[in-house]
């Protein structure tokens, strides 16, 4: 079996970037070179997807637009044969197809992932969180290991996971492994998540991190699961599945592999900048700006 959908949930409101996210979703906040959201399609498009569903909502019609046909655009770099420029527009996903649901509230990402159960049918599925990159170099194969132990351990859900110190535990869900479970192994089981828990009551460093593959049962968790102040939480369907006996692993991600985030603005400014200074053409300028901004020697 192979997996070949995915979801890519993007109608959550972005609070915490207001007033940058009022009126464009923060999925669509440049970094570097391209929205967020663009690296997200790159990585699945590289890791073999083929058919991406989003989860949108309000004020996210420009991520549609996006990964829309531009004939116009095409025409007027053709006729100016702006090669390097044409190929930086086609998110090297020519090969994917895209849908779209629209989320009616914007009640949680386990909400937002319940209007998939259609798409999905029968079939295994990938979650790839629209706010979120992961990299390593180019391209990290996170996807196709995770979908791998998901398929070899016939798992209900298959969790990336990334050890986090302890400052950024309360920021995530963290997962505590099955007594006996080595996290150092290709992959492991656990028996719980806690969300954003306190140093003290944090059940390991292994924080939930942005990818995650389901098995259809997730639905039934979902459903099970119902709201808490108003969201239904993915980290609490989680949980769900494990009390239903269904077994849940986790996939680490290698020390060379990084997440950045960018729900809020330290997490985007350090992204932003981190993907500034290794632009292949700005990158040596912006090194040297940021620099002199801080009085150090050039
Ligand atoms: P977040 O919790 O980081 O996004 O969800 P948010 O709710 O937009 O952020 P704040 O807390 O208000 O600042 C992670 C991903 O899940 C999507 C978001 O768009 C984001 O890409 N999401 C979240 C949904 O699709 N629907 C939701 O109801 C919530």
């Amino acid at each position: 079996m192979i997996i070949e959908k995915a979801v890519i949930p993007v109608a959550g409101l972005g609070t915490r970037l207001l007033p940058a996210s009022k009126s464009q979703p923060k999925e669509m906040l440049p970094v570097g070179r391209k929205p967020v959201v663009q690296y997200v399609v790159e990585e699945l498009a590289h890791q073999g997807l083929r058919d991406v569903l989003f989860i949108t909502g309000w004020k996210k019609r420009a991520i549609e637009d996006h990964f829309d046909e531009s004939p116009e655009l095409v025409q007027r770099l053709t006729g100016k044969s702006q090669w390097e420029l044409l190929d930086a527009l086609d998110p090297k996903a020519s090969h994917l197809h895209f849908f779209y649901a629209r989320q009616k509230h914007p009640r949680g990402l386990g909400d937002a992932i319940l209007y998939a159960e259609h798409f999905v049918a029968e079939s295994p599925f990938v979650v790839a969180l629209g706010d979120a990159i992961i990299q390593y170099r180019n391209y990290s194969d996170l996807l196709r290991r995770l979908m791998g132990v998901h398929l070899k351990h016939n798992a209900s859900a298959t969790i990336a996971v990334e050890e986090v110190p302890d400052e950024e535990l309360g920021l995530y869900g963290v997962v505590k492994p099955k007594e006996g479970a080595d996290p150092d192994a290709e992959s492991f089981e656990i028996e719980d998540v806690v969300e954003k828990p306190s140093v003290e009551d944090a059940p390991s460093h292994y924080a939930i991190s942005a990818r995650y593959v389901f098995s259809p049962i997730i639905f039934r968790a979902l459903r099970q699961t119902g709201q808490t102040e108003g969201e239904v939480g993915l980290s609490h369907a989680i949980r769900q599945l494990i009390r239903m006996g269904a077994p849940v692993r986790c996939v680490k991600l290698k020390p060379e592999e990084t997440r950045y985030d960018i729900g809020n603005f330290e997490t985007y400014f350090k992204t932003f900048i981190h993907f500034a200074i290794h632009d292949k053409e700005c990158g040596p300028a912006i090194r040297e700006f940021i620099r002199e901004e801080m009085g150090l020697d050039v």
